[in-house]
């Protein structure tokens, strides 16, 4: 398959995906049935993610959109992360962040100290797919779906020059 310039194939399958996505949300559900979550979704690229595994949740919880974007390279991670943030409403309350992907970490590590300034009771983070090897921030990550090596990814809610997001199927660059 072509997405503008490059080349892709198929890497992780859409009934893979379900699967891992059931396998966190009954992690998460253990964990936040008796607490007052709020979700705390990162656009864009976990808003697939993210409608399929707060369907699978089991507790009342509130849901709040956050956006950042780390400019630079269309298939790297510049490490200059913006963050559209807006007044949220955490305070005193347990946060779970849900995320795509966890690269070099510089996102979240910025996610979560912009949050923590509103004064949450804890902060977890949750994401689809993890880069490990690519870590240049430590970042504890407490419920991760899937660990790839690093290999640029499309589909699910990922883009290459924002297009790709529709997906069902998650693809990686050939060429
Ligand atoms: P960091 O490096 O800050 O990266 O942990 C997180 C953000 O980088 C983007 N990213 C990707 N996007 N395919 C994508 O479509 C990838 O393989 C990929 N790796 C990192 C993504 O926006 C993520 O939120
Ligand atoms: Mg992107």
């Amino acid at each position: 398959m072509q997405i503008h310039d490059k080349n892709f194939e198929i890497f992780i399958t859409a009934d893979e995906i379900q699967s891992t996505i059931k396998k966190l949300a009954g992690l998460i559900n253990l964990d936040y049935s008796d607490k007052e979550l709020v979700l705390v979704i990162i656009l864009k690229g976990a808003f697939i993610f993210a409608a399929d595994l707060v369907r699978s949740l089991n507790f009342q919880s509130q849901i709040e959109l956050l956006s950042a974007k780390s400019y630079g390279k269309e298939i790297t991670s510049s490490g200059n992360v913006e963050i559209s943030l807006p007044n949220l409403n955490i305070k005193g309350k347990h946060v779970l962040i849900i995320e795509d992907i966890v690269d070099t970490g510089l996102t979240l590590s910025s996610v979560k100290s912009a949050l923590n300034k509103f004064g949450p009771l804890s902060i977890e983070i949750t994401t689809l797919i993890s880069k490990p090897a690519m870590r240049k921030i430590e970042i504890d990550v407490k419920y991760i779906g899937i660990e790839i090596p690093p290999v640029f990814i499309v589909g699910f809610g990922l883009d290459y020059a924002e297009h790709g997001r529709n997906l069902p199927d998650i693809y990686a660059i050939t060429s």
